[in-house]
Order: C-alpha cells, then sequence, then structure tokens
C-alpha cells in the first residue's frame, strides 16, 4: 500500500551548495550586517525583512547594512566618521568594539558599563518586529542604562523609561541628552581635564587605583573615602563656568557621568593613575558625541521624546491603554544587587539604599526559596501593570533568563522538573490577556556555569 506522504528527494549537492541558504532566506539585494553570528540574530533579520518595507529597512532596520545601493542608517551609525577610538582605548576595548561594531556601543549606549545591559541592535530589530513606527510610544518599565529609550527616540519612536534605582534615571537622562549635547563646552572641558578632575575630587571624592577587591568583604578605600562625605556640592556648576564657560545641566551630569565612569575604572585597575584615567574616558566620552551627532547630521531635534522615570514597575504612574509597545528585561529571581553594584554613585546622590532596596524585583525574601516567591509575585503585579497600559492588538517583549540549577535548590524538585522561568512568565501573563506568540532562545556568553540561555518571550494584548 502507497503511504499518502509525499518523500523527500534527495538532491545534488553542488546545487545546493551553489545557491546557498541566504537567498532562501532574504531577497538579493538585502545585505545582512557582518559578525552576525547567532542564530536568533538570523532570526530577527528574517523577521525583519519580511515586516518592514525597503525604506523602513534602511532608516531602522538593524540587521541590514545596504539594500541595493542604499547603506542603512544603522550602519552609518556603527561605522559613520570618525571611526577610530583614540589611541589611548586599551586592546581589550578595542577589540570589544571591533567585535561588536554593529550590536552596541554605537550612538551613547556605550558610556558608562551596566549589567544586564541589551544590545541595542538587537532592541532596534524587537522594536520593529513588534511593529512600532515612528510617533508610537514603547515603554520599558526596568529600563537600566536605558537602552529601550535611546534606541527608540534615535529610530523616531517615543519612549517612557522607569527604573526603581534613581542612578539608572540619571544614567539614562544623561545619555539621552548627550545625543544632542553641546560640544563647545565638552571641547573645553578636555582642553581643562585635570582641573575638572580636581574639582569633582573635591566633590564626590577621590577614587584610589586598584582599591576594589574582587569576592571580599571590606570596603574599599574609594567607598570609604566617600561614603563618609558624600554629598554632591552644587557650587560645582559655578566652579566648572569659571573653568569651561557656561555650563548648563546636562553638560555638568555629562561631565560627572564620565567622572563616575573614570573612578570605577580606577577602583578595578592600577592601569593608569586616575587623573590619567579620568582625561581617557572623558575623551571617550566627547569622541561619542562628536560620532553620532556627525551622523544626526543637525536632526537632532528630530529624536523622539524620552519621558525618563524613577519609579516602581508594579504600579506605574502612566494612565491606562496608553503604549503601542512593552519591551524589558526583569532581574533574574535571584538577582544581581544592582543597588550595591551602584551604591557608590547612588550615595553621591544622598540615596537611602536600605529604602530603595525593598522595591527591587529580585531582592527581597531571605532565602533561596522565599526569594523565588517574592519574584513571582512581584512579576505578577507588573505583568498585570503592562497588560493595563498597553494597547490592545500590541505587543509586550521581555527578555528573560532562567537558571534551572537554582530553582532546582530553591523549590528542591529535581533540575530536569524545573520550569523555566520563561516558562513560568508566559502562564502568569495568561490570565491578563496577554497571549504567548513566539520564544526566542539565546546563549549568553560568559556565563556558562551560572545561566545558559536567556529567552525572548514576546506576548500579544489579546483582550481591551
Ligand atoms: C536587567 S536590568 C535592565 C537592564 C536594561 N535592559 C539595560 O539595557 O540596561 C533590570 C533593572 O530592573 C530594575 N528594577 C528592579 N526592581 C524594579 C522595580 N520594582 N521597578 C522598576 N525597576 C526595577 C533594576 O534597577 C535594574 O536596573
Amino acid at each position: 500500500m502507497k503511504s499518502n506522504t509525499t518523500c523527500k528527494k534527495s538532491k545534488n549537492p553542488i546545487d545546493v551548495l551553489m545557491e546557498g541558504m541566504y537567498p532562501r532566506l532574504f531577497p538579493e539585494n538585502l545585505i545582512l550586517s557582518p559578525h552576525l553570528n547567532e542564530v536568533y540574530e538570523l532570526a530577527l533579520a528574517y523577521y525583519e525583512s519580511n515586516i518592514l518595507s525597503e525604506d523602513e529597512l534602511v532608516e531602522n532596520g538593524a540587521y541590514f547594512v545596504r539594500v541595493g545601493d542604499r547603506m542603512t542608517r544603522h550602519f552609518q551609525m556603527c561605522t559613520g566618521e570618525p571611526l577610530r577610538l583614540p589611541m589611548h582605548s586599551s586592546s581589550r576595548l578595542r577589540s570589544f568594539f571591533e567585535k561588536n561594531q554593529f550590536r552596541t556601543g554605537y550612538a551613547t549606549h556605550g558610556l558608562f558599563p551596566y549589567r544586564g545591559k541589551f544590545h541595542p541592535q538587537m532592541i532596534k530589530a524587537l522594536i520593529n518586529i513588534m511593529g512600532l513606527k515612528p510617533g508610537d510610544t514603547i515603554l520599558d518599565p526596568m529600563m537600566g542604562s536605558g537602552t529601550v529609550p535611546i534606541e527608540a527616540s534615535l529610530m523616531g519612536v517615543n519612549s517612557i523609561g522607569i527604573d526603581a534605582s534613581p542612578f539608572c534615571r540619571f544614567l539614562t537622562q544623561t545619555k539621552y541628552n548627550a545625543l544632542a549635547i553641546s560640544q563647545k563646552p565638552l571641547d573645553e572641558a578636555l582642553k581643562n581635564a585635570e582641573d575638572l578632575f580636581k574639582l569633582f575630587s573635591e566633590a564626590v571624592g577621590v577614587p584610589v587605583s586598584g582599591s576594589k577587591i574582587r569576592n571580599h568583604s571590606r570596603k574599599t578605600e574609594f567607598s570609604e573615602v566617600n561614603e563618609s562625605n558624600a554629598t554632591f556640592k552644587p557650587d560645582i556648576v559655578l566652579r566648572l563656568s569659571d573653568r569651561i564657560g557656561d555650563v548648563n545641566r546636562h553638560v555638568l551630569d555629562f561631565l560627572l557621568l564620565a567622572y563616575l565612569d573614570s573612578a570605577g575604572y580606577s577602583e578595578r585597575s592600577k592601569r593608569k593613575p586616575p587623573m590619567e584615567q579620568f582625561k581617557a574616558i572623558l575623551e571617550r566620552y566627547v569622541f561619542v558625541v562628536k560620532k553620532i551627532q556627525y551622523i544626526l547630521d543637525g536632526s537632532e531635534s528630530l529624536l523622539a521624546a524620552a519621558d525618563i522615570q524613577q519609579g516602581d514597575a508594579r504600579s506605574m504612574n502612566i494612565e491606562d491603554v496608553c503604549v503601542d509597545g512593552i519591551l524589558f528585561s526583569p532581574p533574574y529571581s535571584f538577582a544581581i544587587d544592582y543597588l550595591a553594584n551602584d551604591s557608590f554613585h547612588l550615595k553621591i546622590m544622598g540615596e537611602n539604599i536600605e529604602r530603595l532596596k525593598a522595591n527591587m524585583v529580585g531582592l527581597r525574601g531571605k532565602t533561596l526559596k522565599e526569594k523565588y516567591l517574592f519574584y513571582i509575585e512581584d512579576m505578577s503585579k507588573i505583568l498585570a501593570e503592562c497588560a493595563r497600559v498597553l494597547k490592545p492588538e500590541r505587543f509586550c517583549t521581555i527578555i528573560i533568563g532562567t537558571n534551572d540549577s537554582q530553582l532546582s535548590n530553591a523549590l528542591d524538585v529535581p533540575e530536569e522538573k524545573v520550569k523555566g522561568l520563561h516558562k513560568i512568565i508566559i502562564d502568569l501573563a495568561q490570565p491578563f490577556g496577554l497571549s504567548h506568540v513566539r520564544t526566542l532562545e539565546r546563549q549568553i556568553l560568559g556565563m556558562a556555569n551560572t545561566m545558559r540561555h536567556e529567552y525572548i518571550v514576546t506576548l500579544l494584548k489579546t483582550c481591551s
């Protein structure tokens, strides 16, 4: 008896290899970004190429460098003149930027290190795939270092960014303002870097080279100096103005961010004295501003608006049904202590870390089990809030990592029976009218012992 199923016949390898895989996935006139080497990236490129028009791909596409004979704006942003990193950059930094030239480090995304920072290229693609267009509004309720608001504004998409940490608000706002900051005072600041270093040292403290001892509970000398007199004196604006001319809030914040960044480096490494480190970082910061403004070429006023807030994702200060898309990454269930990471900066800002801690998702609870239960409770509230503020037929994408061996310990179940956090999130979201559409898996490089994968989970709001 003949079977009904059509049997696939073997093909001539010469024909298959000569044709290649890409023409089956992409139209011939689309040229993919170089260094695109992960499956999830190929998937995002595939969706982008199917969802966007050619004009949209040129203007806002993430994974293509050319459409026919037109270079994409993403390509220009990542490679546009001036191309070089400053001469002083370490070989490690140089190699990082080269390898990740199209993924990260462009525009102001590369300013200030932040753990768990998104690759902006991936965010750009997700904004496109969620169907957001210029003039729409996207929300990141846990914005961290602000990748979503900054990328959205470059794409003409308005944004609301929220984080429980006031340092994240400062960091994101400063990176956003830097897209259109005036360059003249920055050039003056570079010429007077030594004076500025002294001013900031007096105002917020002096870093002690190589004082950070990893995996050691002793307080660093740098922190000790500053925790005792951690007040940021407002008269610094006047004293800065004496040195470099008119200093507005944007310039002050930008210079302070460079100082804090350099202080962090000095804490971690003795390679350069703190003053040299500050000069090097400031040079890089000014370079970043010049590079993106060169690409924007006077169109800074067309950047979309970003409403950057300090707040709680579990009860957001936003109207019902007002955003066209949501994109965020929550902390892990046994979270990085973001407040401890930023304690130096938070103390300078006069913040009470213990009070802030009570609102941080992933930090509540003592035992692993308790932490897990609080986490689930908090994530459920956040999903309810997302459903409340999202318009119907719109997407909410959550990027979430899971650590099955820690969950197995916490819940006392064998690892193979653990339900990953990405699956738990899908179940938690369902009762709020957020239905699962697609999950993409992505490897986390460099964390092989603790967390190997994270998941890009896309949900659709199916009821109003
Ligand atoms: C994984 S990080 C986000 C990183 C971000 N995607 C980026 O590109 O930088 C998670 C963030 O959630 C924030 N967070 C924790 N609890 C929060 C809460 N209740 N409301 C708002 N943000 C919170 C943390 O401060 C942290 O910045």
